[in-house]
């Protein structure tokens, strides 16, 4: 099971309490869209994502970026069972929707850039240190249910 220390666990209620999802979750995945293109092909049916002024104007895209953050918040809420928390999202994200597990990363990775930029000096090493020990949990997670 994953330890955490008090101040992992109050940094990462905090980080998530003071969040704007409907900022941060569209600003996150479409910079992974745009960062990675490859990671498009998952969303065929999400209309244009033709550039990076079309991802980040694109509707479905902010309102999925949406959908991922209440995902983790889900985590945050179940922060010492985020494995089991996450079993059905790993099932779908692996057998229907097929998404290469080596991608979770990658969104992790702009949702860290996402909100160090929010967060400014705020976001010292030991809140980063935090978060995205949060993440790889949240990455390891999803990846469960691969075989
Ligand atoms: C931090 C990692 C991620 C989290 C927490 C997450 C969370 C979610 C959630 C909560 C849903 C909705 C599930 C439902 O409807 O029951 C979903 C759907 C989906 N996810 Fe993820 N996801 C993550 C990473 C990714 C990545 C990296 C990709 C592809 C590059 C991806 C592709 C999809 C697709 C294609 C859907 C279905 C979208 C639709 O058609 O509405 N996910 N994800």
């Amino acid at each position: 099971m994953v330890q955490w220390t008090d101040f992992e666990r109050q940094t990462i209620q905090s980080i998530f309490g003071k969040m704007d999802y409907d900022d941060v979750g569209p600003a996150a995945l479409s910079r992974c869209l745009i960062v990675y293109p490859w990671t498009q092909r998952y969303f065929g049916n999400f209309g244009n994502l033709s550039n990076a002024a079309a991802i980040q104007g694109n509707p479905k895209v902010a309102a999925h970026g949406k959908t991922v953050l209440q995902g983790l918040v889900l985590a945050v809420k179940n922060m010492d069972n985020i494995k089991a928390t996450f079993t059905e999202l790993s099932v779908l994200h692996s057998e229907k929707l097929r998404v290469d597990p080596d991608n979770f990363r990658l969104l992790a990775d702009c949702l860290t850039i996402v909100v160090a930029a929010r967060m400014g000096a705020a976001f010292t090493p030991d809140v980063q240190g935090a978060f995205q020990k949060f993440l790889a949990i949240v990455v390891c997670s999803l990846c469960r249910q691969y075989h």
